[in-house]
């Protein structure tokens, strides 16, 4: 035990330094930038260089990809309105990478989402390309890999955006504590991606742990209650992580997930918390004593440490819709000078996450999250109503996910440079289906499980408002419906519903138009419907998709392409391959 006290003390150290380490960046950025800068608005320059490392997130040794010898990468601190310049060279040896900015809306500049093959080619590795774009607004954000599979591989990093200066939050807080929740597998991604796609279908399983800050504990009971000894927390490496607060003090937590698959409840011992923020946008404050967070999402919790000063408290993080495999995530919340010693705290048991499967529970969460008063409101109706059926398929015995009848491939030119300089042939140019099947029975499995791929897209009129409608429906095993956390990328949403069974028109009736949460990603639960609206201001071509790594590579997304004349000249390191590759030559070769 004596070491698992000590490794504590020294992972608290480990952090401190790779916090004053980013502070001091930040100062050296403000001295070469801040003074150049006549507004209060300043411009971030970074050099990244993405590379494998050899890392133990959770005491097994693995390969992770890193950033600048990081894992999580950096934290990026900016302010609403800041611009930020990435360099991100790829030292990868042999693969190429790209970095998404989730939940940046880059407008004006949607070459830099960082989505490979929709808005650039990937980079290719020793070269380096430049993200240039406007931390648009305040709020929780993240940054991860775009391309395969490479988010489950370990790249990913914080994004925090504060107000402008001068200005304030609808909220007070004394201090802020991160935590970057995600799921971690020992296998490496490039087996999971061939058994994803091999006859017969190999499925990755469930995590072996979960990560908070990326240190999990592999193997370790602790939280369901089997006791301590089988947890193996030796090794500093995977200690719980250590969150020092002070009394008398409320704190605000954001709370990311980049999970691969894990939906998550987070709960914290003896300690409420109120929700004031998801994705970025203010939400209307209500308490609870857990919550539920799917991958893509964020939010901000409110909590106050006025709860059994003298003592620490676990931070457990479980699995929510799928029977879990994997063990809770533990971290602790210890005030400072408190006079229970850890090892007491090994005594205690951390809190329980609700059962895996009660939906119940879950559906209240979501429900909820309603808009903060001044959040825009949503326009009175759409303009046009996009149903999009979630089924998962068969083709010639691959297993896929679809989207009205088709399974996305992404073609091997970006679709940003193809329509921009109206390229022929760079992708399929059959007009995706608005519906699919109005009689289609979501509570079975689909009686004619065959699908296609596609690359198609859906191109949406610039400025028009659009529904859309994510139907859920029962894969191809008898009851099973699975949850799907939708993200969109270049635009805000709002939420205007949820329901069970098949949507019907007459539930347009029901919108929330009053005070519909604006976010970026909406979950849609098992057999249910979730109803969304967005307008398309933001000239680009955005995916929109499901969060989830394995649903992802198997074709569960869409693509949506709105005003891409009024998108200018798109640097070249964007698209300089496929099609647009030999434009490029032909132009000025
Ligand atoms: Cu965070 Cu397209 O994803
Ligand atoms: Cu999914």
């Amino acid at each position: 035990m004596k070491s698992f006290l000590f490794t504590i003390m020294q992972l608290t150290s480990e952090k401190r330094r790779t916090m004053s380490a980013s502070v001091f960046s930040c100062f050296v950025t403000l001295l070469v930038f801040g003074f150049s800068s006549l507004a209060s608005a300043e411009t971030h320059h970074l050099h990244w260089e993405v590379s494998y490392m050899f890392d133990s997130p959770d005491c097994q040794e693995k390969l992770v990809m890193a950033i600048n010898g990081q894992f999580p990468g950096p934290t990026i601190h900016a302010k609403a309105g800041d611009t930020m310049v990435v360099e991100l060279k790829n030292s990868l040896p042999t693969e190429g990478v790209v970095i998404h900015w989730h939940g940046i809306k880059q407008i004006g500049t949607p070459w830099a989402d960082g989505t490979a093959l929709i808005s650039q080619c990937p980079i290719k590795p020793d070269e380096t390309f430049v993200y240039k774009f406007q931390a648009d607004k305040a709020g929780t954000y993240f940054y991860h890999g775009h391309y395969g599979m490479q988010r489950a591989a370990g790249l990913y990093g914080l994004l925090i955006v504060d107000v402008k200066e001068g200005e304030k939050e609808k909220f007070k807080y004394d201090g802020e504590i991160n935590m970057l929740l995600s799921d971690w597998y020992h296998q490496d991604i490039y087996t999971q991606m061939v058994g994803l796609s091999s006859k017969p279908f190999r499925w990755i399983g469930e995590p072996q742990s979960l990560l908070i800050n990326g240190v999990g504990q592999f193997n370790c009971s602790l939280a369901t209650n089997q006791g301590i000894n089988k947890c193996n927390m030796e090794n500093m490496q995977c200690a719980p992580v250590v969150f020092q607060v002070l009394p008398n003090k409320t704190y605000r937590l954001r709370i990311i997930s980049t999970t691969s698959l894990s939906s998550l409840n987070l709960a914290i011992g003896n300690h409420k918390m109120t929700i004031v923020e998801a994705d970025g946008n203010y939400a209307e404050p209500f308490t609870v004593d857990d919550m539920d967070i799917y991958s893509g999402e964020s939010y901000s919790a409110l909590i106050t440490t006025n709860q059994h000063v003298s003592s620490n408290h676990w931070i457990s993080v479980g699995v929510r819709g799928r029977q879990p495999k994997t063990p809770p995530a533990l971290a602790v919340l210890s005030y400072l000078n408190n006079s229970q010693s850890q090892l007491e705290l090994l005594k205690t048991t951390p809190p329980t996450t609700p059962l895996w499967n009660d939906y119940t529970h879950s559906k209240s969460f979501s429900y909820k999250i309603l808009a903060a008063k001044g959040t825009p409101k949503p326009p009175k109706r759409a303009d046009r109503l996009i149903q999009l059926l979630n089924t998962q398929n068969r083709i010639d015995g691959f297993i896929k996910w679809s989207l009205n009848n088709v399974s996305m491939v992404l073609p091997s030119t970006p679709y940003l440079g193809s329509l921009r300089y109206s390229l022929k042939g760079a992708f399929d140019q059959k007009k995706p289906r608005d519906w699919f099947g109005a009689n289609y029975n979501v509570m079975k499995p689909p009686i004619n499980p065959n699908t296609t791929t596609g690359s198609n897209l859906y191109e949406i009129k610039f400025n028009s408002t659009v529904d859309i409608i994510i139907q859920n429906a029962n894969a191809l095993a008898e009851n099973v419906s699975e949850i799907h956390p939708w993200h969109l990328h270049g635009h805000d949403f709002w939420v205007l519903g949820y329901g069970e069974g098949l949507f019907r028109k007459k539930d347009i009736s029901r919108f929330n138009v009053e005070n519909a949460p604006l976010r970026n990603t909406a979950v849609i639960f098992p057999y249910g419907w979730t109803a969304i609206r967005f307008v398309a201001d933001n000239p680009g071509v955005w995916a929109f998709h499901c969060h989830i790594e394995p649903h992802l590579h198997m074709g569960m997304g869409v693509v949506l392409a709105e005003g891409v004349d009024l998108v200018k000249e798109i640097p070249k390191d964007a698209i300089s391959c496929g099609k647009t590759a030999n434009m490029l030559m032909n132009n000025h070769g």
